[in-house]
This record gives structure tokens, sequence and C-alpha cells, in this order.
């Protein structure tokens, strides 16, 4: 089918920028002697994530349980959660998991390598952990000396395997508490053997952290506005785009796209909710549910009420959360369009 038969508001993939970050990515991560671990987080599609592994990556990586019960159940084993899960139900869930594959999971606090430890008792295997370090963005993580305690809970406990540190994201600026973190845990006796580090725009410094063994990034598949934005890409890059169609010009500065919140998320970088690739000057101010609100005051050639238009997004992982479907295009036809299989999974 032509691209152009497509109802709108449709997401669609660049299957050939696509291929293009995930095998660059690839090469990024061998070439500095790196494990990449994909996180499907931005594609939620085990079609994609296939293509991943088929590139050279050693497994995946999910935020939720949910998500990798979907992806176990198509066949992936090497999944990570680089998360506190807490909850008898949802550790029990990881351990179900665990019996028929290589799973890790991160912690940060003494309740959740307990609860960890418990499930992993129950279900009489033992569960790989990495404990979390605070970066700079002071998310989640356990500061170096409570790193290097729960390093050392977690090795003497028979129920649990110490598989290294994890950080996110992995920039330059960590380096000094990770090599910190290390030598105690080194002193301890206790091998790190694992360094795992995140995120796209600290994918570009990897080689400024020589600690790191594998690198989790998840948005280079397809990348973003934010990432343009932070100078981390170009929009040539940016593998999704959600066509669009232009429904009303109320006033001569104004157009309203049938794209709103609920088609490009409500993420916004500095005031813009996306960018129009065919009318770069143009901004998207405002969304309602329904409506995309573009000023084009900027603009010296205007669109038209029924024209089309890609808007490339800011965030690229929320889009696909909220789409049933994926349209993966090649030279205008869809050559693939795949169900968002773990769209929705909170749990
Ligand atoms: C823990 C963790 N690891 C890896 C990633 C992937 O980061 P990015 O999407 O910037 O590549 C994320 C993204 O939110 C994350 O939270």
């Amino acid at each position: 089918m032509h691209v152009n038969e497509l109802e709108t508001p449709s997401v669609l993939i660049d299957l050939d920028i696509m291929t293009r970050n995930i095998e660059a990515m690839q090469e990024r991560c061998d070439g500095l002697g790196l494990a990449f671990r994909p996180h499907i987080k931005t594609h939620k599609i085990p079609d994609i994530a296939r293509m991943q592994l088929a590139a050279g990556a050693v497994g995946i990586a999910c935020q939720k349980v949910s998500e990798a019960e979907i992806f176990a159940a198509d066949g992936f084993e090497d999944i990570q959660i680089p998360y506190n899960i807490i909850g008898e139900k949802k550790t029990a869930r990881l351990m179900d998991l665990a019996i028929y594959n290589r799973m890790s999971v991160s912690a940060d606090s003494q309740t959740t390598v307990d609860g960890l430890s418990a499930a992993a008792k129950m279900a009489g295997v033992p569960l790989r952990v990495l404990v979390e370090l605070e970066s700079e963005q002071h998310r989640a993580g356990a500061p170096v000396e409570r790193a290097v305690a729960l390093a050392e809970k977690i090795a003497a406990d028979e129920n649990l395997h110490f598989a290294g540190l994890l950080i996110y994201p992995s920039d330059a600026s960590i380096r000094p508490a990770l090599q910190e973190t290390i030598s105690h845990i080194d002193a301890l006796g206790i091998g790190v053997e694992v360094v795992s580090g995140g995120g796209t725009g600290a994918a570009l410094h990897a080689h400024e952290v020589p600690e790191l063994t594998e690198l989790r990034v998840g948005t280079y598949v397809f990348n973003d506005m934010t990432t343009v934005w932070r100078g981390w890409n170009v929009p040539e890059n940016c593998a999704m785009t959600v066509r669009t169609t232009v429904v009303s010009r109320p006033a001569d500065e104004r157009a309203i796209l049938d794209s709103g919140s609920k088609t490009l998320s409500s993420d916004v970088y500095e005031g813009r909710y996306g960018y129009i690739v065919e009318y770069p000057d143009a901004k998207i101010y405002r969304l309602n549910e329904e409506h995309g609100y573009v000023d084009l005051t900027a603009c010296e050639r205007r669109p038209q009420v029924g024209e089309i238009v890609h808007v490339i997004p800011v965030h690229t992982c929320v889009v696909t959360n909220l789409h049933e479907r994926l349209f993966g295009v090649r030279d205008g036809e869809i050559e693939v369009e795949w169900a968002v299989a773990a769209r929705g999974k909170v749990w």
C-alpha cells in the first residue's frame, strides 16, 4: 500500500533511517568493545528488537515486568530490567521469568534487595542483581557508600548473584563516583562483572567512561526532536514522523493539525511540541487532545487546509506508547505494519 492511502494521523517509521541507526549504534559499541543492550521502551515491538539482536546486541532491557513478559513470550531470553521491582506479586512474576530466562534487575535499597531475595528463595532460582549508582540526574540510584554496602549484601545472599553496577545516564561526570565504588567493591574481594551505562546522549561520551562494559540505549533507534535540540542528532536521523493533516487555517498565521496530545503526547521542549518537516519555521505551540496549534508567523510559505505534513515528535517513546500500530515505510510504500505489542504495560 502506498503511504498516501493511510489515514491521518498515523505514525510512520522510515525503514532506511531506522536500519542506519541500528547499525551505527552497534558499530559504535563494537568499536568501543562494549556489549550493546537496546532498551525496548522506544519501540515496544519484538520484530524491531530482533533486528537489533541480529545486528549484534547481547540482549534487551525493559522497564516493566509486564514488558519483559511480552518479550519473553516472543522468545527473548536475556532481559534486564533497570528498575527497582517492589511488591510480592511483581517479584513473583519476575521470578517466573527468571526460571526460564537470563533475567537481571537493578536495586538501590535494602528494601528492594530483601524483596528480590525472598522471591528468589521462593522460586529456588538465583537472581542477577545490579546495584544502581546515583547519577547527576538524581533520579533513582544509591550514593557510593550505600551502593558498596548493597553490593556486599547481594554478594553474601545465597538467593542472589551480584551482577555489577548500573547507571543512567552514564555521562562522563559519573566517572569519579563510579571509580570509587568499584575500588571499594574490589577491596571487599567482590568482582564487578558488568558496568551497564545508558542513554542516547551518554552513548556519545561512552569512550570517556572506560569502566563501562555495556550500553543500554533506547531512543537512538528512532531518535526525536529532543535528541536534535540537545545537539545529539539531526532531523535526517529521525526515523519516526507523524503523518498529519492540516484541518483548519483559522487565521493567516495559524494552522490546526489533526494531531493533538492523544497523538503527539504532551511532552514539550522549550515551548515546542514537535517539528514539521515540510515547514521547519513553523512552531507547534499548543496541543489539545485532537488539535495541534501551529504558529506560522515565521513561515514564508504556508500550508493549505487538507495538506498533509509530517511531524517529528519531541519524545518518540511516549508516542509509540500512544499508538496501536506503527507503519514501516520505504520509498513511499508501507512495507510492514507492526502492532505495538508492549504498549500500555505499566505493571
Ligand atoms: C534506566 C534507563 N536505561 C536506559 C534508557 C534509555 O535511554 P535513551 O532512551 O536515552 O536511549 C532509559 C530511558 O529512559 C532508562 O530510564
